[in-house]
């Protein structure tokens, strides 16, 4: 039974933990792999064709998977290890729903080697079928009210520009793009996990589980760290599982989950 594991943080190897959940029994995942440490991570080899068999297992029909990752330079080349990543998902049995964007509004200054400054990370969205549960983010219009002659709607398909169709007003609101754009350890609710040297943004964990779940719906991240997705899904009320490797992560989780339990959500904005 999953509930058993509902609203925990459990230490240990995540492939050996998801072994002991049942089939078909997970929402949404919302994690971050240690990048390209994929080899050892302190000491410790990163079963990362195993994760994917068991996150596959586990998720329900429908569920999504976030896996957020960048890819190290090494040898003056990009790893793909990102790429190499998505493209195991896929062979897995995974779609590959979305490539979303994670921007950085205070990218860390590079050393300058002839290429521009490194400013996103990969928000690769896998499904293990059709999405079942999408609750759209939407963002003002820019110039919303505003009356139009005519517009052009291009069909991509058919790779035709017409000018026939009479626009309406400019709607107030239209769906948010892609590409998601966040502030880097600055909000007062990261700074909590500074005692974590890779969390992301609470506002990016938030975001997706608001769109890809609903209110009770259990939400896991194998490689929790400083427990961002756990504490942004108990906000939510939505269930949480968190697991690490690290015992002193997992506590650092669990710091987090008491600071944030009976605490309003606005106070965290
Ligand atoms: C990039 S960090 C995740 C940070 C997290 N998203 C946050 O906001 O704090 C990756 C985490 O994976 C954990 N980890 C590495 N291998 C693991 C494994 N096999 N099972 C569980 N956790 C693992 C590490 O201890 C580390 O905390």
């Amino acid at each position: 039974m999953i509930e058993e594991y509902v609203n925990k943080i459990i230490n240990g190897n995540c492939v050996d933990v998801m072994k002991l959940f049942p089939d078909n029994s997970i929402n949404l995942v919302v994690t971050s792999p240690p990048y390209d440490n994929l080899r050892t991570y302190k000491g410790y080899t990163f079963p990362f064709d195993d994760i994917v068999t068991e996150l596959y297992r586990i998720i329900k029909e429908g569920g999504i998977v976030v896996w957020v990752v960048s890819d190290a330079t090494i040898n003056g080349s990009e790893t793909c290890t990102s790429f190499k990543q998505a493209l195991t998902f896929v062979e897995k049995g995974f779609r590959l729903h979305d490539t979303m964007i994670f921007q950085k509004t205070n990218p860390v200054p590079q050393i300058y080697r002839k290429r521009y400054t490194n400013v996103f990370e990969y928000m690769f969205v896998f499904s293990k079928g059709a999405v079942a549960t999408h609750n759209p983010i939407k963002v003002p219009c820019l110039h919303a009210g505003l009356e139009l002659k005519g517009t052009t709607y291009k069909n991509y398909s058919k790779g035709e520009q017409s000018r026939t169709k009479l626009a309406n007003p400019v709607k107030a609101e239209k769906l948010k793009g892609n590409i998601w754009e966040y502030v880097v350890g600055k909000k007062a609710v990261d700074q909590e996990a500074k005692k974590h040297p890779a969390p992301f943004p609470y506002e990016l964990a938030l975001d997706h589980i608001k769109s890809w779940t609903n209110e009770g719906d259990i939400v896991l991240d194998p490689m929790c760290g400083s427990g961002t997705t756990c504490i942004a899904a108990m906000d939510l009320k939505r269930n949480y599982i968190g697991i690490d490797i690290s015992e002193e992560y997992c506590k650092l989780s669990e710091d987090r989950i008491n600071i944030h339990k009976d605490v309003e959500l606005s106070l965290f904005d």
